[in-house]
């Protein structure tokens, strides 16, 4: 059997902020199948960023471990982790974090520039994802001049050109208005398709997580439960079965 893509065992993370410990995640255990799309739903401050961080080797565990692709990270070495963040996952975040001046193509292959990897396989693969993304007429336009959908679309482009094993993202679709979320989710499903993309998404709207094949819920920093996606029949059904998690 292939290692998980992703799993937790009894991971802890504590803070010490102005002399209190936060103690962000209590004990999660969980694990991720290779090509599953799951969402992580759970209150403001229940440890969904810091889950995500730990996914994407931002920060370490304070006690339990991580292993990604079967491979514990707390035995990464520095450079194995730049090697990591850089060629292993994608992230995208609610603030579209994309460089100022720079047009949408050059935004789009900053990672692969950064890792010194732009070649010409990269680049067909940066136009091919542009055009996916409907945002070719839009290539040479900086951010300023690109709506706020359009500037996430950017972004999935953008995390996607490195052709990543783990795709991440922090409530993307936070900043958006209901159309441009609409349109962000389908496009987001449509391209993962029948990829073997892991992918885990930090959202709070239901009619996005329903996208997923799975849902873990968080709760003051452990999981509360998590459930299967078919198993609800819609988006209304999936935020009930929420809703008794969290209480
Ligand atoms: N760098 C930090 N220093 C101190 N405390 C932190 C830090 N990062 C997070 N925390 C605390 O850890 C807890 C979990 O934070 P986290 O950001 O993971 O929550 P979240 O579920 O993502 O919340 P939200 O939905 O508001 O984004 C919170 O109590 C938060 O204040
Ligand atoms: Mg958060």
């Amino acid at each position: 059997m292939p290692p998980y893509a992703i799993e937790f065992s009894d991971v802890k993370k504590h803070y010490h902020a102005a002399s209190q410990r936060v103690e962000a995640l209590r004990g999660v255990t969980f694990h991720i199948d290779g090509g599953q799309f799951v969402a992580i739903m759970g209150a403001s401050g229940s440890g969904k960023s810091t889950l995500l961080h730990l996914c994407a080797l931002l920060d370490r565990p304070t006690s339990g471990t991580v292993k990604i692709g079967g491979q514990d990270i707390s035995s990464l070495t520095e450079r194995q982790s730049v090697e990591f963040r850089r060629y292993r996952v994608g992230l995208i975040f609610q603030q579209f974090n994309l460089i100022p001046n720079l047009s949408v193509w050059d935004n789009v292959l900053l990672p692969a520039r950064l890792a010194g990897k732009c070649n010409a396989e990269v680049m067909d693969h940066a136009a091919h994802l542009i055009d996916r993304l409907g945002l070719s007429a839009r290539q040479r336009h900086r951010p300023e001049a690109l709506s706020g959908g359009e500037q996430q679309r950017t972004a999935i482009a953008r995390a996607m050109v490195m052709n990543p094993a783990v795709l991440l993202a922090d409530e993307p679709t936070g900043n958006l208005d209901s159309a441009n979320s609409r349109q962000f989710w389908s496009l987001l499903s449509d391209m993962i398709g029948s990829s073997n993309l892991t992918v885990v998404v930090v959202t709070h709207e239901p009619a996005a997580a329903v996208e997923a094949d799975r849902v873990v819920v968080l709760r003051d920093g452990v999981v509360a439960g998590q459930f299967d996606v078919e198993e609800a029949r819609d988006a209304g059904e999936l935020a009930a079965r929420y809703q008794l998690l969290t209480r």
